[in-house]
């Protein structure tokens, strides 16, 4: 493992409507507003940023992030709270993950109380608009990191 390798940051469905999808609760700001803000927070690291509606594809790109990662920062928007194959491609990775959301769902719906990421997650960061995904990447750097001096140490 290397922090060498790109932060993945993956995006499930409807986010490609960012900025016209309920700005109410999602703002206006749209994914690609976001991905330059991960890119910026990156700094000298790579950013491999990607939006799908489609559950297999989401977690064929888990799969990709198991040999090409540093880490990932996942927003699975819906799937969020529905998908049992989504954790079980997660808890495949041994690099860290890091659970995004411009919202904050445990404060709205019920049904969005409940997160399948959550339960592999290193951390989750929620409710603060664009600025969740600045700080997930920051996170996300960090833990790759942490977990490459670790490994330097072992040797
Ligand atoms: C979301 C929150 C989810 O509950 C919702 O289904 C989304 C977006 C967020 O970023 O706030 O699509 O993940």
């Amino acid at each position: 493992m290397s922090d060498r390798l790109p932060v993945y940051v993956l995006n499930g469905p409807n986010l490609n409507l960012l900025g016209v999808r309920e700005p109410d609760i999602y703002g206006r700001e749209t994914l690609a507003d976001v991905q330059a803000l991960c890119e910026r927070a990156a700094g000298d690291a790579t950013v491999v940023f990607r939006q799908t509606n489609h559950e297999g594809e989401l977690i064929d790109w888990v799969h990709e992030a198991r040999e090409k990662a540093s880490a990932l920062v996942i927003n699975a928007a819906g799937y969020t709270h529905t998908s049992v194959a989504l954790l079980d491609a997660l808890k495949t990775l041994t690099i860290p993950v890091v659970e995004c959301h411009l919202s904050n769902p445990a404060a709205r719906e019920r049904f969005r109380h409940r997160s399948y990421v959550s339960a592999v997650a290193a951390g989750v960061v929620s409710g603060f608009g664009p600025f969740s995904y600045e700080l997930a990447v920051r996170a996300a750097l960090r833990l790759a990191q942490e977990r490459r001096a670790a490994a330097d140490r072992s040797v």
